[in-house]
């Protein structure tokens, strides 16, 4: 695979501007982005690194609604949280823009107007899902219902999250307005239909026959399944007052679709860059060598395989992707990421909460990315990846390096004499590295990239560890010169290659070694020397701080008291019963008592054998309770027996009457006594 593109214009999903940005999108979509782009930069490419928030659609018209702002507020507040926790966590953008921006109105409205005018939209009034108790149309995220392809239950108007289908909103079965609640009716409206059954001989050609072998197969796979099914017209105009309004006759009260929008942000933030420097735009758009890869997480598919591919091609003269590498979801704890349920790790609060390791975070995601399928983000994996790998391997190495260096030399490089085999070897094999590393960078294998980038560093602490310097430099300091020559050229290059993946680590490296120009990528596997003799080093320092098990508790407590926050906030009091009559109340026989004797019920899971005082008598009790109470904790309780219940046998046991109890909000079994420690057993309750 060469890297024969003249340009470059690599784009990362626009995130919604309806929340923070979250560990999912990091691992999904802007690392990898990032590590291509700055690899990309390395080999010397031209490149445009294309980001922006989309802030139209109805993601945020329903925060806006549910905060009762304004979606203004809420696009300025979270484009403003986005931008910044990016350029901490050292994602190195090109341009990062706003689909609020005049110059994306502008871009998206003429791209729609060419089209409209060019007869490449029907228009067409159709019966549409619409919300009688609030008097809107419904489409999007205004609307859930069952899935037709897959029977999910909470599948979107456009989209069904769990199938990856997109859908039109009356297609979904038994539709709810997510605004009201209420069951939507069908009334007429007109809209802007792409047709893009129109279009399925050109994604054959394109997608089927052309990008067989080159897409990721988890891309292509499902392009396939949805052209093999048959495409439909889509609307890309909506009855919302939130939005791009539609630049036609007959369209008041309409806004572009968001997703026909939001891709051409992709556009308008290239324009907005090119202008800022003095730059052409058009031949990052429109040139045939140029090389456009959309990074997108797999909800996405449909939107950049088909639908803005289909828009590029009707509004002319545009170049098509040459790849979509769109990943799997990312997990948290086991369970699915939720901006709503906040189940995540939230970028700002990592970087508020991890200063100085945001490299941390970008090598974790990457090295345990969710490229081929979903995968799981824990805290003890975390933990390890840093401890055993960024530390043990990288870290430790630096650290060895240069501690020695400082000691045997006063941080001047010495200089190589007489090599061995093992010294020609470790030469050899550090100069393949980058073509190693930008081979996987190139197929979009970042995981693989980001473990061979180990691997250079587990080199250099594989040759030290058998040179072994430190024996040999009281009997052999001739020899040791070239060791340690040789391990700061393993330490050299590991400042260029892990520029991609680890920005900020690689800077402090360069300090470290004291070096401003590193070698370039393309010429450590032809340079003799990356460090010369006599250059001299910085002040040693650690390049990877440990992650202490305290740090880690305490995001998963963090998490834990989240999952408690969602049960109470999911819990919901049971109504009252039927009304009953005094003298019905008066037949229960309530009673105090104390549990004398308390033992598991063999081969069950949730059953007490219990003895209970009830000052009169000792009756036996079987309680559904262990789960909740240990016998141990059972023995000496107060608790209140309905001591006239009909007894029944239960697994072999006959019991006499029940406890009262209730259950808490985490499901546990509270048992309700007298509140009096000295309470006597046998009285009455009434
Ligand atoms: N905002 C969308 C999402 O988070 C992604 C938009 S990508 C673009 O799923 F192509 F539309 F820009
Ligand atoms: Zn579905």
């Amino acid at each position: 695979m060469a890297l024969s593109a003249k340009r470059y214009t690599i784009t990362a999903a626009l995130p919604y501007t309806n929340g923070p940005i979250h560990i999912g999108h990091l691992a999904g979509v802007y690392v990898p982005a990032d590590i291509y782009s700055r690899y990309l930069r390395a080999q010397k490419k031209d490149v445009a690194f294309i980001c922006g928030s989309d802030e139209h659609g109805v993601a945020i018209s329903i925060k806006a609604k549910k905060e009762g702002v304004t979606p203004k507020e809420i696009i300025d507040k979270y484009d403003g949280m986005i931008r910044k926790s990016f350029v901490q966590l050292g994602i190195s953008f090109d341009n990062y823009s706003r689909t609020s921006a005049k110059i994306h109105h502008e871009t998206a409205s003429e791209i729609f107007t060419k089209m409209n005018g060019a007869g490449q939209f029907i228009e067409e009034v159709t019966e549409q899902l619409y919300d009688p108790e609030v008097n809107q149309y419904l489409a999007d995220r205004f609307v859930t219902g069952t899935c037709p392809k897959c029977s999910h239950t909470e599948a979107y108007g456009d989209q069904c999250e769990q199938c990856g289908s997109s859908l039109n909103a009356t297609e979904l079965i038994n539709p709810k307005s997510t605004l009201s609640g209420a069951e939507p009716i069908l009334k007429e409206t007109k809209h802007w239909f792409l047709p893009l059954d129109q279009y399925e001989d050109f994604m054959k050609k394109w997608v089927i026959e052309g990008h067989k072998d080159d897409w990721k197969p988890n891309v292509y796979g499902q392009v396939k399944s949805w052209v093999d099914e048959g495409l439909r017209p889509r609307a890309v105009t909506r009855d919302l007052d939130w939005g791009i309004p539609v630049p036609a006759k007959g369209a008041d009260g309409k806004v572009l679709y968001v997703w026909f929008d939001a891709p051409i942000g992709y556009i308008s933030s290239t324009k907005e860059w090119a202008a800022k420097n003095n730059k052409d735009w058009e031949p990052y758009w429109k040139d045939e060598e140029t090389s456009l890869v959309h990074f997108i997480g797999k909800d996405n598919i449909v939107f950049h395989c088909i639908i803005f591919p289909c828009i590029l091609k009707a509004a002319g003269d545009y170049i098509l992707p040459e790849n979509v590498p769109a990943n799997e979801f990312l997990n948290l704890e086991g369970n699915k990421i939720s901006t709503s349920k906040n189940w995540a790790v939230w970028l700002h609060e990592y970087l508020e909460e991890f200063p100085g390791q945001e490299d941390v975070l970008r090598y974790v995601l990457t090295a345990n990315s969710p490229e081929t399928k979903d995968n799981d983000f824990t805290w003890k994996d975390f933990q390890a990846r840093n401890n055993n790998e960024l530390v043990a391997i990288f870290g430790n190495f630096i650290n060895r390096v240069s501690v020695l260096t400082q000691k045997y030399y006063t941080g001047s490089v010495p200089a190589r004499k007489d090599l061995t085999k093992e010294d020609i070897e470790a030469l050899k094999k550090m100069k393949a590295f980058p073509a190693i590393i930008g081979q996987s960078i190139q197929r979009y294998r970042f995981r693989e990239a980001s473990q061979e980038l180990i691997n250079l560093a587990r080199l250099g602490n594989k040759y030290l560890a058998e040179q072994e310097p430190w024996k040999l430099i009281k009997i052999d300091p001739i020899r040791v010169e070239t060791i340690m020559n040789i391990a700061l050229q393993i330490a050299a290059a590991l400042a260029t290659v892990s520029e991609p993946f680890l920005p900020h680590s690689a800077k402090k490296l360069r300090t470290i070694l004291n070096i401003s120009n590193p070698t370039e990528w393309n010429d450590i596997s032809t340079s003799d020397d990356l460090l010369v003799s006599g250059h001299i080093i910085g002040k040693q320092e650690l390049l990877f701080a440990k992650v202490e098990d305290k740090t880690i508790l305490a995001q998963l407590n963090k998490l834990e008291a989240t999952k408690k926050k969602n049960m109470n906030d999911n819990f919901e009091l049971s109504p009252v019963k039927e009304n009953i009559s005094f003298d019905e109340f008066s037949a229960l026989d309530l009673r105090t008592g104390t549990i004398i004797a308390a033992e598991k019920i063999k081969k069950t899971k949730k059953l007490l054998h219990l003895k209970v005082d009830l000052g009169f008598e000792i009756r036996t009790i079987v309680s559904g309770i262990a789960e909740s109470y240990s016998p141990e904790e059972m023995i000496g309780k107060k608790v209140t027996v309905l001591a006239n219940l009909n007894s029944r046998t239960i697994k072999g046991v006959e019991s006499q009457g029940m406890l009262l109890m209730t259950e808490n909000k985490e499901g546990k079994l509270i048992v309700i006594g007298p509140e009096d420690e000295n309470m006597g057993n046998g009285f009455e309750i009434n």
